[in-house]
């Protein structure tokens, strides 16, 4: 087991009905609030209304119109001038994961004096961030449990997971409750990137029993809830279930003690989506299944085999090539059957641009030193495998 240094600061709020505690939470923070949210969808459920009535007492500026992939201009820029410019305190941020992430650059950005875009590609180190409360009304990200942000930006194609301690959350409010609305599309799509959260961690060295048991049950969890969120959109126990499986996903408690994997389906995916602007979690589905035939061999046999039988309850009788061969085949299936689509053409990426996104990811994403590694011939044939 490898050594490790682990403290997650940020206090978990869940249930119906939490969001009643926000007033005395944000308190603690100060009256200046930046209220950050997407394109309206926290309108459509209610949720905006209830916040500002909560929140009567404080002074509330508002950055509206965050997009998915969060664009580093206008967002990023627009918060953290509104935050130097009103003096905020703390930031609520509303809405999915680009909301919470963009706030999260936005809140290190607003005690820099330089070009917030130096944090954000590891330049300079932040030494201060403004507090960040978040109300997450998608499950997919675990941002509301974590220390990343993932920043875009268009002009040069860069799409940056910036990590950093000071990016935890103060305090996340998790009610399923507000989940009900998350389309079939973002479901599905949430389901893929918290289950490709786990087999990022899963599929490594240096695993314990420990850890390939929390594991399994999350990716068995997110089969099982996931299917339930999808045929039936209020089923509390569910959507309840899928969100604190999506809420582990990124904070390394899945692997502590674990080799480092390099997360080769993220650093292959951020460029899909930086490149294309697609939905990450159909992004990562599409690959998955790809990079799992590219990276059987006989070294990672035994894992395919721990997997398949653990996960996909395949009869461990066969042979192991055999269960290995099935295990990617059904992962591929689960996909196909929450109605992702399953190649890059269906989400409008052809093969024009290939080579510029593996020489891209090879240079970037640190992927020679992945729990496989990959070079750019290797990235260059998952993609071609993907189309
Ligand atoms: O913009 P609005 O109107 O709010 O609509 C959003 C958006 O269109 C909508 N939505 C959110 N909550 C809803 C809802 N619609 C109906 N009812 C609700 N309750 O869903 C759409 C997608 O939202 P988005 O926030 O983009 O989705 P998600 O939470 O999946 O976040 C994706 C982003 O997170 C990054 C991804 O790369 C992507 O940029 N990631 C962040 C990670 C992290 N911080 O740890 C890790 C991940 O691996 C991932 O890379
Ligand atoms: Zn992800």
């Amino acid at each position: 087991m490898q050594n490790f240094d682990y403290q997650t600061p940020t206090r978990l709020i869940f249930g119906k009905g939490v969001v009643e505690q926000l007033p005395e939470v944000m308190a603690q923070f100060g009256k200046r609030i930046l209220l950050t949210y997407g394109g309206g969808s926290i309108k459509k459920i209610g949720l905006y209304q209830k916040v500002l009535e909560l929140l009567k007492g404080f002074e509330i500026v508002e950055l509206p119109g965050i997009q998915p992939n969060p664009k580093y201009d206008p967002s990023v820029l627009d918060g953290v001038r509104l935050c130097k410019e009103h003096k905020i305190d703390v930031i609520l941020a509303v809405g999915g994961g680009s909301v919470l992430d963009c706030s999260k650059a936005i809140a290190t950005g607003a005690c820099y004096d330089g070009d917030p875009w130096d944090l954000i590609s590891y330049k300079v180190k932040a030494q201060a961030s403004i507090p960040i409360v978040d109300i997450i009304t998608l499950a997919a990200t675990g941002s509301e449990f974590d220390p990343g942000g993932v920043i875009s930006r268009t002009e040069t194609n860069d799409k940056i997971g910036y990590v950093d301690k000071l990016n935890y959350p103060r305090v996340s409010f998790l009610d399923p409750t507000y989940t009900f609305t998350v389309s079939k599309k973002q479901t599905a799509a949430g389901i893929a990137d918290a289950m490709n959260h786990t087999m990022e961690q899963y599929f490594a060295e240096d695993t314990t029993l420990l850890n390939d048991g929390f594991c399994e049950s999350m990716l068995r969890s997110l089969m099982v809830n996931g299917r339930k969120c999808l045929e039936n959109p209020e089923d509390y126990t569910a959507r309840a279930e899928m969100m604190l499986c999506c809420t582990y996903g990124c904070n390394r408690i899945l692997s502590l003690g674990n080799s480092q994997s390099g997360w080769p389906c993220h650093g292959i995916e951020h460029a899909l989506s930086a490149y294309y602007d697609i939905t990450h979690g159909e992004g990562l589905a599409i690959i998955t299944p790809r990079w799992m035939k590219h990276i059987l061999s006989e070294r990672t046999l035994p894992r395919f085999v721990k997997y398949g039988i653990n996960v996909f309850s395949i009869d461990a009788s066969l042979d192991k090539w055999e269960i290995a061969r099935k295990a990617i085949d059904e992962t591929y299936a689960f996909f196909e059957s929450i109605g992702i689509p399953m190649h890059l053409r269906e989400v409008g990426i052809d093969d024009s641009r290939l080579d510029e996104m593996a020489h891209h990811i090879a240079v970037n994403e640190g992927l020679e030193s992945a729990y496989v590694p990959l070079d750019e011939k290797a990235i260059k044939e998952i993609l071609v495998a993907s189309l």
